[in-house]
């Protein structure tokens, strides 16, 4: 696997390990809801942690007046078909394509956040979530929660790929008051 960094976030460690989750693109047809759920706004910043082929990073683009779109992925066969995609859709200008492990790239400007993970990966980024967003960005996760925060709303039902969690950072993970 290639080390190297996109030149734009050269201050980004270069990712050693193995991925920690399959790669399963979110369905087509649910990109718009998936979309809709992050209720993205003029002058948002939405990340994709481990963002595959880069659909969700490049529809937010085409489809709402955001400012950036960000697709951070580890796998380099995946950077290069999300760079094909920018390309095609010519969106360059609102995409940033970073080559590196999601435990590590900075997310502090992001202001919405995708995540189709697992439950044990969301468990293992919170404290990162917790650390490094501002009060009041969104996170979506499709089909795993994050263990420990409460939805403030959940769309959908069982089945996969059926169920959007969407959280709010300062409502979802707000410390319970000890009972006394
Ligand atoms: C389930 S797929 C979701 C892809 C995309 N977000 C979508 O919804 O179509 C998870 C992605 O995370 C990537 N991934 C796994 N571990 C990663 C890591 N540590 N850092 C960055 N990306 C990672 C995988 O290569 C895969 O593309």
């Amino acid at each position: 696997m290639a080390r190297e960094n996109t030149s734009r976030y050269p201050w980004i460690p270069a990712f050693t390990g193995n991925p920690v989750v399959p790669y399963v693109p979110t369905r087509e047809e649910i990109i718009d809801v998936v979309l809709k759920a992050l209720d993205l706004r003029e002058g948002d910043v939405l990340y994709d942690l481990g963002c595959g082929d880069g659909r969700i990073p490049v529809e937010a683009a085409k489809k709402y007046p955001i400012k950036r779109a960000v697709c951070v992925e580890i796998r380099d066969d995946l950077i290069e078909k999300a760079r094909e995609r920018v390309k095609e859709a010519g969106v360059e200008d609102k995409v940033d394509i970073i080559k590196g492990d999601f435990f590590k790239v900075p997310i502090k400007d992001a202001t919405a956040i995708y995540m189709y993970l697992l439950t044990s990966v969301n468990e293992q980024l919170r404290p990162k979530l917790e650390r490094e967003l501002r009060i009041g960005t969104r996170v979506v996760t499709l089909d795993f929660q994050i263990p420990g925060w409460k939805p403030v709303r959940t769309i959908g039902g069982s089945g996969w790929q059926r169920t959007i969690y969407v959280y709010v950072i300062g409502e979802s993970n707000k410390k319970r008051r000890p009972f006394f």
